[in-house]
C-alpha cells in the first residue's frame, strides 16, 4: 500500500500548505461545532425559563446562521481534508481505519445523529413545545462532544500510541496516554472560540440591553474556558514522550510556532476581555472579528505543533510521515524503493535524461513535509552547495538533526531526487562567508553551539590549518557523513570561521 500514490494529484498540490490551511480550517469548524451548541443550549434554557423573547429570537437567528456555517463550511472542509489525507496518506488511512473500525462506526453514528438534530433544531422554533426543542438542542451538544470524543482518542493514539505492533488493544490504544488531557484541551478550546464567534454575532445587534448582558456572560464563559487550557496544555505535556519533546530542539521554527499560539492566545484573550467588559461601545463586528480570527489562527498553530511533535511518524513506531511502512523500510533501503514503486513504472521504461521519476519520488517520499521554493524552502539550502553534495544530503537525510523519516532507498533513488530539486531550484553559487557555509553543508545535521550534535567544543583550541584537515577527512570520522565537496574558498572561509568561533582550550 505504500507505493501507491496518486502522482499528477500529489505532485500538484503544496502538500503542506494545502494540509496546513484545511487543516485548520476545519479544526476551528468542528470545535465551533462542539461549543456553539452547548452554550445555545444553556443560553434557550436561561430565554425559556425567564421568558426573554429578545434573547429567544436572537438564538432562533443565531442557530439558523451556525446551521448555514456548518453545512456550507464545515462539510466541505471536512470532506475536502478527508480526501487530501485518502490520497496523500493511503497507509496510515488505512492503518487507523482498520484497527479503529468500531471507533469509526460510532463517530459516523454520532455524527448523523448530530446532523439530524441540528436540522430539526433550526426548523422546529415554533412547531416543538419549548421543552422538547430544548432537549433537541442538548443532543445537538452531546452528538458533537461524542464525536470530538472518537477523533480525540484516534488523533492522540497517532502521537501516544500504548503499543505499536497491530493487533493493537482497542481499549488501550483509544484510552492512551494523551487522550484525557487533549480531551480536556479540545473542550476548553471549543468552548472558547464558539463563544468569541457568538460575540461577533452578537456584535452586529444593535446597543440594548441584551447585548449588554449576553455579552458578559458569553465572555465570562470565554474566561472559563481559558481557564482550563494551561493545566490542560501543561498535563498533555507531561504525558508526551521525550522523544517527540526534543523535537523543539530539533525542528528550527517549532518553539517559534508554539511562541506565535500563545501570544495570540494572550492577544484574544486581552482583547475579549476589554471589549465586552471594559469599553463595550467598541464592541462592533470589526472589533469582535479581531479575537476570533486569532483564536483560530492560535488553534490552528497547536495542530500543526502536535502534528510536528509526531515526526518522523504519521502513527508513531508504524508508520513514517510520508506514508513508508515503518516495517518495510529496511528492505527499500537494501533492495531500492524504484523496484516496488509501481507507480514509478506505469508506462514502461522512460527514456534516459527523463526527469519524472525524480519529481514522483519527490512528490512521495519528501513533499509531505517540504516545498522545494517559497519560504523554508528546500532551495535555500540546494542553491547553495554542489551536485555531489546535494547527492550525499539526500542520501544521507536519516542522519541529518531533524526528525526524518529514514531515506527509504540507494543511491539510485538518492541521484534521482537530488537532480530533481537541484533542476527546480535557481542556483545562486556558493556563499562566502564561513557561518552560511557553515550553515547549508553542516547545518542540517549538526547544531554549533548548543542543540542536537553540536561541534564547538570538539573544535575547541583548533587553528584553521587543523580544522581543514578534518575537513578533509570527514568520511574517516562517520561513514555517515558527506566527504567535503565545496570549492577550495568554501573550505577556508569555513576553517577560518569554525576556528575562529571555536574558542581556545583543549577539545572535549
Ligand atoms: C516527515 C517529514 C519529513 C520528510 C518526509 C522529509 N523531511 Fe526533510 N526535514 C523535515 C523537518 C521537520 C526538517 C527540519 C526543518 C527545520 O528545522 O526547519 C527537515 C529538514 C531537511 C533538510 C535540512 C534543511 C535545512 O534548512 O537545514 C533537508 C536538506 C531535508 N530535510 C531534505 C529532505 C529530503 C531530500 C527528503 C525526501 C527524501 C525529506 N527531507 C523528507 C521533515 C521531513
Ligand atoms: C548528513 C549529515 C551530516 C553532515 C552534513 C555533516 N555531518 Fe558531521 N557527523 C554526522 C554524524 C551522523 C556524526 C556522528 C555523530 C556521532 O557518532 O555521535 C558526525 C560527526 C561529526 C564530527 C565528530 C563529532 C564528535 O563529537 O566526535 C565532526 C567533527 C563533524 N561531524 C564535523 C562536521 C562538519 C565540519 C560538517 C560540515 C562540513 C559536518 N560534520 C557535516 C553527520 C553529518
Amino acid at each position: 500500500m505504500d507505493d501507491f500514490i496518486f502522482p499528477p494529484f500529489v505532485s500538484l498540490i503544496p502538500q503542506t500548505a494545502l494540509i496546513a490551511v484545511l487543516g485548520t480550517l476545519f479544526s476551528a469548524a468542528a470545535h465551533i461545532a462542539v461549543g456553539a451548541w452547548f452554550m445555545l443550549y444553556l443560553e434557550e434554557r436561561r430565554a425559556q425559563n425567564e421568558e426573554d423573547l429578545e434573547l429567544s429570537s436572537w438564538l432562533e437567528r443565531s442557530s439558523k446562521k451556525l446551521l448555514s456555517l456548518a453545512l456550507v463550511f464545515g462539510v466541505p472542509a471536512g470532506l475536502l481534508l478527508w480526501f487530501t489525507f485518502i490520497v496523500t496518506s493511503p497507509l496510515s488511512v488505512s492503518y487507523l481505519t482498520s484497527n479503529f473500525m468500531w471507533v469509526g462506526c460510532m463517530f459516523w453514528a454520532f455524527l448523523v445523529l448530530y446532523v439530524l438534530a441540528m436540522l430539526v433544531h433550526a426548523n422546529a422554533w415554533r412547531s416543538a413545545s419549548p421543552k422538547t426543542h430544548r432537549r433537541i438542542c442538548l443532543t445537538c451538544a452531546v452528538g458533537a462532544w461524542i464525536c470530538l470524543f472518537f477523533i480525540n482518542g484516534i488523533i492522540t493514539f497517532q502521537l501516544t500510541p500504548s503499543k505499536i505492533r497491530e493487533p493493537i488493544n482497542l481499549f488501550k490504544a483509544f484510552f492512551n496516554h494523551t487522550s484525557f488531557p487533549g480531551l480536556l484541551l479540545r473542550t476548553s478550546f471549543a468552548v472558547w472560540i464558539a463563544s468569541l464567534l457568538f460575540l461577533f454575532l452578537l456584535s452586529f445587534e444593535k446597543e440594548g440591553n441584551l447585548k449588554k448582558s449576553l455579552a458578559r456572560r458569553l465572555s465570562r464563559q470565554s474566561i472559563y474556558a481559558i481557564a482550563l487550557i494551561p493545566s490542560a496544555a501543561v498535563w498533555y505535556g507531561f504525558q508526551t514522550s521525550k522523544m517527540s519533546l526534543e523535537n523543539f530542539s530539533r525542528i528550527s521554527y517549532l518553539q517559534g510556532l508554539m511562541f506565535s499560539a500563545l501570544l495570540l492566545f494572550l492577544v484574544a484573550i486581552s482583547l475579549t476581555f476589554f471589549l465586552s467588559v471594559l469599553f463595550p461601545q467598541l464592541f462592533k463586528p470589526l472589533s469582535a472579528a479581531v479575537p476570533l480570527a486569532f483564536a483560530i489562527v492560535a488553534v490552528g498553530f497547536c495542530e500543526l505543533t502536535r502534528e510536528d511533535l509526531r515526526l518522523p511518524y504519521s502513527i508513531r513506531g508504524a508508520v513514517y510521515a510520508n506514508d513508508i511502512d515503518v516495517k518495510k523500510c529496511k528492505t527499500y533501503q537494501d533492495s531500492g524503493f524504484i523496484k516496488q514503486a509501481r507507480f514509478l513504472s506505469l508506462g514502461g521504461a522512460p527514456p534516459p535524461g527523463d526527469t519524472v521519476k525524480g519529481k514522483l519520488l519527490f512528490a512521495k517520499l519528501c513533499s509531505p513535509c517540504h516545498a522545494i521554493g517559497g519560504p523554508g524552502g528546500l532551495e535555500n539550502v540546494f542553491s547553495r552547495i554542489d551536485e555531489k553534495f546535494a547527492f550525499s544530503l539526500v542520501r544521507k537525510s536519516t542522519f541529518m538533526k531533524s526528525p526524518m523519516p529514514p531515506f527509504p532507498g540507494g543511491d539510485e533513488e538518492a541521484a534521482l531526487i537530488s537532480g530533481h530539486i537541484l533542476s527546480s531550484v535557481d542556483k545562486s553559487g556558493p556563499f562566502a562567508r564561513g557561518r552560511d557555509i557553515f550553515a547549508v553543508r553542516c547545518g542540517p545535521c549538526h547544531d554549533w553551539e548548543r542543540g542536537y550534535r553540536t561541534l564547538r567544543r570538539r573544535f575547541r583550541g583548533a587553528d584553521a590549518k587543523t580544522v581543514d584537515d578534518t575537513l578533509g577527512d570527514l568520511r574517516s570520522i562517520t561513514e555517515s557523513m558527506p566527504e567535503w565537496t565545496g570549492t577550495d574558498e568554501e573550505r577556508k572561509a569555513l576553517s577560518e570561521w569554525i576556528s575562529s568561533q571555536a574558542g581556545s582550550g583543549a577539545p572535549r
